[in-house]
């Protein structure tokens, strides 16, 4: 049986107050629908359509933005000029001549329909759907909610209990209101039969639309099974609507997040206050405290600890490594036993080898740190490869930039640069030399001697303040 899937994702989203499209705003860091396609890429199918608004705008920005984020997706756009209701953007995508040709030469015999707006489905739940569904019968996610407004509601028949209708809120009347079995938005429709139903679609409602949900009524006059499956986690399959039901899927997406990671045996302080804006891979006897935000790519060691109010953005973080507070790592390796802050500032392309201590307000840029140096108060160290057991001294400066072009330092391995010390680049600094304290250095300082720059001290004998 071939699977041929369509996701709903032409509508503006008015209720966003937003110019950008509903769809593109971003929840934990990627956009809804990417969500959406990425869940719906692990499916077996031959084929996967995304409906998108009017090219000249929307669909446009929403077709260049899915590129970038899912550039190996193999997607049929198609384009619903009018929003004219769920059903009608499902009949634009099947009865596009190309893609009516497509599913045809596929043996198509199932849809599934997506919504870009719900995008925490599961896809044990999507499986589920199509394991249980006849290639003959209509499939529907049905969820139970105890505050089910604004969703579409399950009618069943009270002598077999079978789905006959769903009735949206606008609708409904009083009675059915109180029914608390809602409409997911996600069907498993039969091709080519949902075809005809959904040519016979009238927009006889409160909305003036064509309903998708209108088609059980006709499968139903076809004596077509509706069959139902019914998910555990309904906070996982509540469409995006507005701004405030998006805050509350990023929390619902979180606390999922922080819960599975817990349960691999990583310290999550608390699962309420952790942003994980990508992947977050962790040994065992991993500490991650409170407000810490983790993008993209993050993997980190055994034992290793990040306190408060950090934020790692694509960084490998190596064993017994401490992190400490409010510090900003990104696009950087950090290997073993290190310590790094609290308040440090780790720029991209950054390498510190095993015992590299980083301490307050330091920032380091492109730089390769050899193990057991330290930097530990008030440093800008940029463009730079230190060497082993180094010691740089409070508000060392490396001067990388003369305005046009960066340059290099470099620094032997057991140099001792004493503090306040400013580095003009392009410069080397030998093995085991010493700088002296308030020294500026422009010329490179040979190995195994004092290298300083200073004023003479001078004392004025009789002077006095201005009264
Ligand atoms: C829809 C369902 C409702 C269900 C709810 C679940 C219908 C009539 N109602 O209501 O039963 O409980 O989802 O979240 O289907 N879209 C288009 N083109 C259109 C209209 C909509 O592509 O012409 C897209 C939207 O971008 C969105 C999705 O379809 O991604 C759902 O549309 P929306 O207007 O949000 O429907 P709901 O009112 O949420
Ligand atoms: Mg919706």
């Amino acid at each position: 049986m071939s699977l041929a899937i369509i996701v709903l994702a032409a509508g503006q989203g008015t209720r966003m107050r937003s110019a950008r499209p509903k769809v593109l705003h971003k929840l934990a860091g990627r956009s809804i629908l990417s969500h959406v396609l990425s869940t719906a890429n692990k499916l077996d199918h031959k084929l996967c359509m995304v409906v998108h608004g009017r090219i000249q705008h929307h669909g446009e920005i929403v077709k260049s933005a899915i590129k970038l984020e899912c550039p190996d997706h193999d997607l049929q756009w198609v384009e619903q000029t009018e929003q004219l209701g769920t059903g009608h953007a499902v009949n634009t995508a099947i009865s596009a001549v190309e893609i009516e040709q497509k599913l045809k030469k596929n043996k198509t015999s199932q849809i599934l329909v997506l919504y870009g707006d719900v995008p925490l489905i599961e896809i044990k739940d999507l499986e589920k759907l199509i394991n249980t569904t006849k290639a003959n019968q209509v499939g529907l996610l049905t969820l139970n909610s105890a505050n089910p407004y604004g969703l579409g509601r399950i009618i069943r028949d009270k002598n077999n209990n079978n789905i006959i209708n769903i009735i949206e809120e606008k609708d409904a009347d009083s009675q059915q209101k109180l029914i608390q079995e809602v409409n997911t938005g996600i069907f498993l429709l039969p091709y080519p039969l949902a075809s005809d139903w959904l040519k016979n679609l009238k927009t006889n409602n409160k909305q003036h639309e064509y309903y998708l949900t209108d088609i059980v009524q006709q499968a139903v006059k076809s004596k077509i099974k509706i069959n139902s499956v019914t998910v555990a986690d309904q906070d996982s399959y509540r469409g995006i609507n507005n701004l405030y039901q998006l805050s509350q899927a990023e929390r619902h997406y979180q606390f999922l997040y922080a819960v599975k990671l817990l349960e691999s045996g990583v310290n999550i302080i608390d699962p309420n206050r952790i942003d994980i804006r990508g992947n977050l891979v962790c040994a065992s006897d991993v500490t991650v405290d409170i407000n810490c935000v983790f993008e993209s790519e993050v993997v980190i060691g055994t034992n290793s600890i990040i306190e408060s109010n950090c934020i790692l953005k694509n960084v490998k973080i190596g064993e017994n490594v401490h992190i400490k507070a409010n510090s900003i790592l990104e696009d950087s390796v950090i290997n073993n036993n290190c310590i790094v802050g609290p308040f440090a500032r780790i720029r991209p392309k950054t390498v510190l080898n095993n015992n590299v201590n980083i301490g307050n307000f330091v920032e380091i840029k492109k730089s390769h740190i050899d193990q057991g140096t330290k930097i530990n108060h008030l440093s800008y160290i940029g463009d730079s490869t230190i060497g082993k057991n180094v010691n740089i001294g409070a508000g060392t400066i490396t001067c990388n930039y003369d305005g046009v072009n960066k340059h290099q330092t470099t620094i032997g391995d057991n140099a001792f640069v004493g503090s306040n010390t400013s580095l003009v680049a392009p410069i080397v600094i030998g093995e085991n030399s010493t700088i002296g304290a308030g020294s500026t250095i422009c010329k490179d300082a040979p190995n195994n001697k004092l290298t300083l720059t200073r004023g003479q001290q001078t004392t004025i004998d009789n002077w006095q303040r201005s009264k």
